[in-house]
């Protein structure tokens, strides 16, 4: 056998690709730990692994199924879109880790006399094996199943496997995916009895008619095999059918029917879990069953912060319940197909799912125009469709998979239309994806990613950019649109959803998309979490690898709850006198939830109750119903909840609220001059330094935040001005302290160095009954044009005795000018600490927006901030300096002072880090302002 390595084809020896499934024939599962070890490279790896009597006593143990690297044999490399290695296909270097692998299993008596194949669920990157000494073949292919038989081979009693892996191959060209390079037979192992007569594939084609409610069954079948659906009626029937069934409720992601049936043939039976439904592309829009759906996806990759991509079901689950939970209803398994299991579970709790070849050579396009591509290159035409056919037979029968997808980022080419043409062929009855099939030759779907919000509202309109040919322009004119990867989630952010949504509802083409991504991919090590660079690669991409919705413990961060809000299935909307319920779902009425309601006067609940909701339909006129109370002082909240557990969440499960506040009424202040002054400044700076007994710092002006992700990657990333303007270090001269009336002023001139530019700061303080209130009024000096800046506000520290902090505004969730729509108006407590949401790379965290009030304390009492009408919070252990001298969480350390930052304005955090700029609206330049707060001191206890 030629091995591997140095050539282009994709494997030897194996198994046709056929479906995964679990039949009553005996089966062993070899996971658990195996003899390992690792060499440097694949010409230092030793002869004779595989010899049966080889004394391996000495060997390492690690387990399977696991990645090497994870347990200290090696290191994770983390790199984007570069090879870590010189392209110069299929060569790969020398330095090539070689892991060998060998474990002994007993044959049970049971097996005598049958068949078996040896089921390898993922190996990073290539294999060879060998059963008893006889090799039996080799495989690339990472993320997809290998089988070889074994009959003959495998003997009762003791056999030795032994399998030698290696970290590249040829197929690393093709899996140049964005995430860790992690080595090693890191899904499950497999013995397979395959009985005479064993089944060894199907496909079963379960349509639903929408028009007449019926469903045609029909299976596919590699032997003849007989059919049993005790639901339908079908006992023991020929599988091919097909069968036409009245009456069958269908399969959506929002009611994922499935109906338990059975294959048999002589040799062995299987269990079924059918799903009917329909998908197609009419008159240019994305259908399920007749109607148009709209995807509210994100894309996942498969992660755990110890194990990488080794997932266990449980983990699976979580992933799964997680994403209902916050009202997603798609994934696209971005980018190769995940452990079977995962989709086993889309089907029964109900998603639908973009299943996706595992291939990318995004690393060519670094070439030049994408020189050398194999996407193109003939040479490489039989390990494309080896790929597309292993995913798609494994996969083929699920229900939740409504879409296929070529691969990620392999540019355009001839062995990507062969893949297209394998796929029609062999299922047509899902449509096919490819993003980069920019000139719609070979998809379905006109797929982009982080497209702007302007350009998708011309794309929801047909407007888009014409293609050079006609024909294929209308072709492509002609399609749904998807938006495969949006609102790049890495760090602080995305801001900017809502828009996006308010276009995928507005235009028929748009069917919606799927954010990027789920999971920060970031690896536990002592108690904080690592990403690129901190395995000392010589290429990485940083954090980059850090940028999903929940965060590598799948702890949601709060862009996951502002992603919940966007896309409820049900929209409540507070009109004058009626509240209007809006059905958003595809498919479900509403008649499985209650609406909640709660009346709060301050922040304290005065009344409650619940109201039953009418069963809407999907697509029809909201329902209209009477407000619950009469009283319009206090703040309403309406709360769509579960009425029944669901099978990913118990009833009373909030989907969706809204809330309707009574207008604020002015804010008065009486000015007091009859008390001694409260406040004590400091005669060379003009800043507080006390307020009655309590020890402050400032506040004084602040422009400075810890740039986020967003706001210091991608192209032009505005950070970039910010600090060649020098707002991270600005410097305070003060012009002169006054006395007017019964007023201090403090007149200063704030600027940073090698600049002309800069801001009169007057601070005005009054004595009031409430406090000492300051008036902050804000002049810029110079030509500052449209310089953005982070924030427009004040900071000021306190001492490090505060812990609490108490607020009446939006919460609790932190909440930013483009992503606020989850934080609720109400009074809100938190520990200091737990005001700061630990994003993996340290950044500007934390804000609490509207706030009306909020009171900082501590055992010796504290300080009272009230807004005139609001203002926004931040309170941390650290400087927005220290934010953003830290690179790890754990270079976060509380210092001698809480500090807090009193603003009336923060820039947005859009997704530039990958996609546009902060929308024009939410931008924050410098300007002339003017804002005041009271401060006032909390006596101790
Ligand atoms: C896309 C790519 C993803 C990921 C993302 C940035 O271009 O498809 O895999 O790299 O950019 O995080």
């Amino acid at each position: 056998m030629t091995g591997p390595l140095n050539t282009f084809a994709p494997g030897q020896g194996r198994r046709p690709p056929r479906a995964a499934f679990r039949s009553d024939a005996p089966r062993l599962v070899l996971d658990g730990d195996w003899r390992f070890r690792l060499s440097a490279s694949h010409a230092e790896a030793p002869a004779g692994i595989e010899q049966p009597d080889l004394d391996d006593s000495g060997w390492d143990e690690l387990p399977v199924p696991a990645h090497w690297q994870l347990y200290g044999h090696g290191a994770p490399i983390y790199t984007n879109i570069a090879y870590p290695f010189p392209v110069n296909p299929p060569y790969v270097p020398d330095d090539n880790s070689t892991g060998d692998y060998r474990r002994t299993f007993e044959l049970p008596e049971e097996w005598i006399g049958l068949g078996a194949a040896l089921r390898f669920d993922g190996v990073d990157s290539c294999f060879t094996i060998w059963l008893n000494g006889e090799e039996l073949g080799w495989s690339t292919g990472s993320r997809l199943p290998t089988e070889f038989d074994v009959t003959g081979i495998v003997k009762p009693g003791r056999n030795v496997l032994a399998v030698r892996v290696h970290q590249w191959s040829p197929g690393s060209y093709l899996e140049g995916q964005d995430m860790w390079w992690l080595s090693g037979i890191f899904r499950s192992v497999t013995l397979l009895s395959r009985p005479p007569r064993a089944l060894d594939d199907f496909f079963v084609h379960a349509d639903f008619d929408h028009t007449s409610g019926h469903g045609t069954l029909r299976v596919d079948t590699s032997i003849p095999a007989l059919l049993t659906v005790e639901e339908l009626g079908l006992r023991d029937v020929p599988a091919q059918g097909p069968y036409d069934i009245e009456a069958v409720e269908p399969w959506t992601a929002e009611l994922p029917r499935l109906y338990a049936g059975e294959l048999r043939t002589g040799g062995e039976t299987i269990p079924l879990r059918i799903g009917f439904r329909t998908v197609l592309v009419e008159d240019g829009v994305f259908k399920v069953n007749g109607r148009p759906v709209l995807l509210r996806g994100v894309n996942r990759h498969e992660f755990h912060p110890d194990h990488g991509r080794v997932l266990d079901e449980r983990t699976m689950r979580e992933d799964i319940v997680l994403m209902k939970r916050h009202n997603i209803n798609a994934v696209r398994t971005s980018h190769y197909p995940p452990d079977s299991r995962f989709l086993e579970l889309c089907d029964e709790l109900g998603l639908w799912v973009m299943l996706e070849c595992d291939l990318e050579t995004h690393g060519f396009s670094l070439m030049g125009d994408w020189r050398g591509n194999p996407s193109d290159d003939p040479r490489w035409r039989d390990a494309y469709l080896d790929r597309i056919r292993r995913t798609v037979e494994r996969d083929k029968n699920h229900p939740s998979i409504v879409m296929w997808s070529l691969g990620n980022e392999a540019g355009d080419g001839r062995n990507l239309q062969a893949m297209a043409e394998w796929v029609k062929q062999r299922d047509p009855d899902r449509p096919l994806h490819y993003e980069q099939d920019w000139g719609g030759r070979y998809t379905d779907v006109y797929s982009r990613m982080y497209t702007s919000h302007e350009e998708l509202d011309a794309i929801g309109r047909r407007a888009e950019e014409p293609l050079s040919d006609p024909v294929a322009d209308a072709r492509r004119r002609g399609m749904p649109s998807v938006v495969v990867e949006y609102a790049h989630a890495m760090g602080n952010g995305p801001g900017g959803l809502v828009e996006y949504q308010e276009l995928f509802e507005k235009y028929d083409r748009c069917m919606g998309g799927f954010v990027w991504e789920w999971i920060d991919h970031g690896l536990r090590e002592d108690g904080h979490f690592a990403y690129g660079g901190d395995f000392g690669e010589e290429l990485h991409d940083g954090n980059f690898v850090c940028d999903g919705m929940v965060f590598p413990d799948r702890t949601p961060s709060p862009s996951l709850g502002e992603y919940k809000k966007v896309v409820e299935p049900v929209r409540i909307t507070m009109a004058a006198d009626v509240m209007e319920i809006t059905n958003l779902y595809d498919f479900r009425d509403l008649s499985h939830l209650t609406l909640a309601w709660s009346l709060e006067q301050d922040g304290e609940e005065s009344d409650s109750g619940t109201l039953p909701l009418p069963a809407v339909p999907p697509g029809g006129p909201p329902a209209r119903l009477p407000y619950p109370t009469a009283d319009t002082t206090g703040v309403l909240t309406i709360s769509a909840v579960l009425t029944k557990d669901e099978p990913w969440a118990p009833a009373g499960h909030e989907i969706t609220w809204a809330q309707r506040a009574p207008e604020r009424a002015p804010v008065r202040r009486t000015t007091r001059t009859s008390r001694p002054d409260p406040g004590l400044f400091d005669p060379i700076t003009g800043r507080l330094t006390r307020l009655g007994n309590l020890p402050v710092t400032g506040p004084r002006l602040d422009l400075w935040r810890a740039p986020t992700d967003n706001d210091r990657l991608g192209h032009d990333p505005v950070a970039n001005t910010w600090r060649h303007v020098g707002l991270d270090r600005l410097q305070h001269r003060l012009l002169g302290i006054d006395t007017e009336d019964d007023t201090v002023v403090v007149r200063t001139r704030v600027a940073p160095a090698a600049t002309d530019l800069g801001l009169y700061a007057t601070y005005r303080w009054q004595a009031t009954d409430e406090g000492l209130r300051l008036t902050a009024e804000i002049e810029p000096d110079g030509d500052w044009q449209d310089i953005p800046i982070p924030r427009l506000g004040l900071r000021m520290s306190l001492s490090a005795w505060i812990n609490d902090v108490t607020w009446y505004g939006l919460g609790p969730a932190e909440a930013y000018p483009d992503s606020r729509l989850a934080a609720r108006l109400g009074r809100h407590s938190s520990s200091i600490d737990a005001l700061h949401t630990p994003y993996v790379f340290p950044q500007e965290n934390g804000n609490r927006a509207d706030v009306r009030w909020a009171e900082l304390t501590g055992r010796y009492g504290g300080l009272r901030v009230t807004g005139e009408p609001t203002f926004q919070l931040t309170a941390r252990r650290w400087t927005s300096e220290d934010l953003d001298a830290a690179r790890h969480t754990h270079e976060l350390r509380p210092g001698g002072a809480v500090h807090l930052n009193i603003d009336l304005a923060q820039h947005g955090l859009g997704s530039a880090a990958c996609g546009p700029r902060v929308l024009p609206q939410y931008r924050l330049t410098a300007r002339s302002a003017v804002f005041a707060v009271t401060l006032s001191e909390i006596p101790g206890r």
